[in-house]
């Protein structure tokens, strides 16, 4: 056994929609660290360009502007990452929430939050198919990895109607894809986090972070390395054998249900 080979990616070609703030950037410079080639896609290009560069110092970041909340938007990204060569690592990150009173969750608002955290994650992983599969082996499959939320699994006390709804939908999504693409050779799994700073998260953590920090188990919001580690581990050989597996990364929060 090989423990300098069982955790590298440094052979891998990443993609990471959203990859450009939060959890998003913090997945894509612990693949960027690792030596594989990251790209990062999300709708305002300055951003985009900004963060590339920032992680183009550890190593190599390309940035690609997308806007996913439609299937054309997601087919026009599949169609631009082919420039750089096929992927074997899809990260579905791109989200959005809202958290209002039952009067004001509209068809407009949960299309908005649907489309993007459940749809878009499909298509992407549908249009990515092939590219994850020529680039996937028995030993080294290739891999999905979609960012559910510990909000899926338990009750959230903010009234995010969609967004939790749409989170548990990600984590029966990402069962239901490892299934079908298990015989391709590509894993799929979600990572369900707790709290970690990000611009989703600004106006909570500004408010409640002591409270929030209080009732986690281990009693702190998430760092960036707690984020890269489990995708790492997910994508590199070690995590070949684990699919269709929602992971709580949250501190322990899971266990207070
Ligand atoms: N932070 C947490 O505590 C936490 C906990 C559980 C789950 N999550 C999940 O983690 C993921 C990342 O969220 P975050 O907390 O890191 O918040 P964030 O910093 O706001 O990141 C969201 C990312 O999605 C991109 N995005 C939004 N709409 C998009 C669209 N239509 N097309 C393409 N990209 C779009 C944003 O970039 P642009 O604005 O440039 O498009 C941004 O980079 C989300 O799926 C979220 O639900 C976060």
């Amino acid at each position: 056994m090989d423990l300098n080979s069982l955790f590298s990616v440094s052979d891998r070609r990443v993609l990471v929609t959203g990859g450009a703030s939060g959890i998003g950037s913090m997945i894509a410079e612990g693949f960027v660290r690792g030596g594989a080639e990251v790209i990062i896609a999300s709708r305002k290009i300055s951003a985009v360009e900004a963060e590339a560069e920032r992680l183009g110092a550890f190593g190599t970041c390309h940035g690609l502007q997308a806007d996913l909340s439609t299937e054309e938007g997601c087919r026009a990204l599949a169609e631009q990452v082919g420039q750089f060569g096929p992927i074997s690592v899809l990260v579905n990150n791109a989200g959005a929430t809202w958290g209002a009173p039952m009067d004001q969750h509209t068809h407009d608002v949960w299309n908005r939050i649907l489309d993007l955290n459940v749809e878009a994650l499909f298509h992407m992983s549908r249009f990515m198919r092939g590219d994850l599969a020529g680039m996937a082996s028995r030993e080294r499959p290739s891999t999905i990895i979609n960012i559910g939320s510990i909000d899926g699994i338990r009750v959230p006390d903010m009234q995010t109607y969609a967004y939790s709804t749409s989170k548990a939908a990600v984590h029966h999504l990402t069962r239901r894809l490892a299934k079908e693409l298990a015989p391709s050779n590509i894993t799929v799994n979600a990572i369900a986090p707790g709290p970690f700073p990000s611009r989703m998260m600004a106006a909570t953590l500004n408010a409640f972070q002591d409270a929030i920090e209080q009732a986690t188990p281990l009693r702190r919001i998430g760092a960036p390395e707690d984020m890269a580690g489990i995708a790492i581990l997910l994508a590199s050989t070690a995590g070949a054998y684990i699919t269709g597996a929602i992971i709580p990364v949250d501190g322990g929060l899971a266990t207070c249900l």
